[in-house]
């Protein structure tokens, strides 16, 4: 095949550290996961600083003291960083359950250095090569903070040491500056929890940081930030805005008001549910509505407590929704729905490729004439961003061709299938992991395949071909003694989806099943995994992610319902008087960028 060059040679970074003040519990993890891939999504390569749990370090320290009574710092150290080994862990493991593509790398396999004082040292180095080696495959490096190696072990980095590790893998890295996510959205004058006159900046310089923060960042990291010139951010969970500290005039911020938003989730299957744990998991900025299912004695007596469900849409669709998600799936209901949610005012965000491929004029219209959100990144590859990387390249004439593996269940059967495994076990398997469509007949004939392309084409040639004039083969038609003969010749079969824009101003879309050699880079995607290579005047770029399944397909969902969020409260700040349903920038054929910062 033509050259690969794999997505990560286009690089931003960006560096985010979340500190024990966001890692209280197991569960929060999750949280920092959504966080992480709303930086991704915008193509951005992370690397995730982790701190330990709440109370780990402390623990810890106590416990060394116990035993060791004082004897050594050095051995203290080896015990204290193990808050964060497991932190970093954790991390990894949300990350993979989303469908991130995740490294998870202790310091000693980044030739991370440190030296001086065993419980107090500063880093002094980094194998940027190795890491940066290391996003050929992975979209976020997971690092522990708060320690480093020198020729004798681990030694750790003070109190708040985490900070530093993100200031100087921000330096290392050439990141445009370190995100360090706490439990309050800047820096304040004072304690905000104790004093409510305390007032958030919006800019500080490093001195005029460590002189209000308190703490806040430690002072090692804030030194270390101006001697380097490295810009660092104090922000929270999910915020579009921080302080920024940087060598700069102080600048107070402006008062905020938020308020949750109303959510209508109609659906709670694969998708559904998955959706609606995140939503809980987010009280301050979601409320939910009892859910649209066919059959609420179903679901309730396994579910959250918290959820309510219903059969009745008007009671789904309250008067005070702010958003509707649509989980349905098919082109019936759910296409009315979609419309007249946009029609009475609604923000929408579904993941039903179906209705996209048939509606997307007809919706963005009405989102655009309503002034409303209307997004659909889960509906083209699960939790793999390809719809943003088309919208960031497609404006720049940069995309030839687009090709990928976009059904997860035809991939998991294929793979099932050269394995030797039989058809209708692996049809089965992929329906009970709840990847298959409701009918998976809609998977395997390559429709489902066929409404991703045309979605595809729109995004990147803005040009959306009738999901009819798609050719598609099936996988029925596939032998398993054309697959034993391609196994013999070293090849694998996968279903891909390929587009072309033609020179008369249409685009030649079509989707195959194909024999590849094991050296493609679609033969090394296994299960429900997409992948996508985009051709560019420059060459090829690779993506690939779980394009099926809860987790990922909530993931999407989710960052999209947060872009929502986010502007939303910034349309509704002081000062502005826009509401939910009268806001927010048009919109036109691609789903409008939403900044990571
Ligand atoms: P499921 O079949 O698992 O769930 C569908 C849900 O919708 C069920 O809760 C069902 O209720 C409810 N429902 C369906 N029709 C009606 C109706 N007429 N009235 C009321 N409720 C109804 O589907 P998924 O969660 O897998 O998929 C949902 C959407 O997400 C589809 O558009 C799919 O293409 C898309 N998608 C799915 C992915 C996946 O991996 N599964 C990935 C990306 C997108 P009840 O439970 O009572 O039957
Ligand atoms: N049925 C779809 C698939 C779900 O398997 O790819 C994700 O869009």
């Amino acid at each position: 095949m033509t050259q690969y060059q794999p997505s990560s040679q286009a690089r931003r970074f960006s560096v985010l550290k979340f500190g024990s003040s966001v890692l209280r519990n197991a569960d929060d993890y999750a949280r920092v996961a959504h966080e992480i891939y709303r930086h991704t999504r915008t193509g951005e390569k992370v690397v995730a600083v982790v701190s330990a749990l709440d109370g780990e370090t402390d623990a810890l320290f106590a416990m060394g003291d116990q035993v060791g009574q004082g004897s050594s710092d050095r051995v203290l150290a080896r015990l204290v960083r193990c808050g964060e080994l497991k932190s970093a862990a954790l991390m990894g493991l949300a990350l993979e359950r989303s469908g991130v593509p995740v490294a998870v790398l202790d310091p000693h396999e980044m030739d991370l250095v440190a030296s001086g004082d065993p419980l107090d040292a500063n880093l002094s180095g980094l194998n940027r090569e190795k890491v940066l080696a290391r996003f050929d495959q992975a979209d976020v490096i997971v690092a522990p903070g708060f320690f480093g190696e020198d020729e004798n072990g681990p030694i750790t980095l003070g109190r708040g040491g985490t900070d530093l590790t993100a200031v100087m893998f921000a330096h290392w890295l050439g990141a445009d500056r370190a995100r360090l996510i706490k439990d309050v959205d800047g820096v304040y004058s004072d304690d905000p929890a104790k004093n409510p006159d305390a007032h958030r900046f919006d800019a500080l310089d490093y001195e005029a940081a460590r002189k209000v923060s308190h703490g806040l960042v430690q002072d090692k990291a804030i030194s270390r930030a101006k001697a380097l010139d490295v810009v660092v951010e104090v922000a929270s969970l999910g915020k579009a805005y921080a302080t920024r500290i940087a060598a700069q005039v102080e600048k107070p911020a402006a008062a905020r008001v938020e308020r949750p938003l109303r959510v209508a989730v109609l659906g709670h299957g694969a998708v559904g549910a998955g959706l609606c744990q995140h939503l809980l998991a987010h009280p301050n900025r979601f409320q939910l509505s009892p859910i649209l299912v066919r059959n609420p004695a179903k679901h309730s007596p396994d579910a959250d407590p918290r959820l309510h469900f219903t059969q009745d849409p008007a009671e789904a669709l309250r008067d005070d929704t702010d958003i509707v998600v649509e989980a349905l799936g098919g082109t019936g209901f759910a296409r009315s729905l979609s419309q007249s949610a946009l029609r009475d005012g609604r923000h929408l965000v579904t993941a039903n490729k179906a209705v996209i491929a048939l509606d997307l004029a007809l919706l963005s219209g009405l989102a655009r004439e309503n002034g409303l959100d209307l997004r659909y990144s889960a509906a083209v590859g699960g939790g793999t961003p390809i719809l943003e990387h088309l919208d960031e390249l497609a404006p720049k004439n940069d995309v030839l061709a687009v090709e990928g593996v976009m059904n997860g269940t035809c991939n998991f059967i294929l793979d099932a299938l050269d394995r030797g495994e039989l058809f209708a076990d692996a049809v089965a398997e992929a329906q009970r992991l709840g990847f298959a469509e409701a009918d998976p007949s809609t998977d395997l004939d390559g429709d489902d395949a066929a409404d991703k392309l045309a979605i595809i084409c729109h995004h990147a040639f803005g040009i959306m071909p009738d999901v009819r004039d798609i050719s598609r083969e099936s996988l029925s038609d596939l032998s398993p003694e054309r697959i034993a003969a391609a196994r013999e010749a070293g090849l694998v079969f996968k279903q891909v989806g390929r587009c072309v824009a033609d020179n008369t101003g249409g685009v030649d879309a079509r989707v195959e099943l194909r024999a590849l050699p094991q050296s493609h880079p679609f033969a090394a995607l296994r299960n429900e995994a997409n992948g996508f290579l985009i051709h560019r005047p420059q060459g090829l770029t690779y993506i690939k992610g779980k394009g099926a399944g809860r987790w990922p397909t909530a993931e999407a969902m989710f960052a999209d319902l947060m872009d929502v969020q986010r502007r939303h409260a910034r349309s509704a700040s002081p000062g502005k008087t826009t509401t939910t349903r009268q806001k927010t920038a048009s919109q036109d054929h691609r789903m409008p960028r939403e900044s990571a910062l």
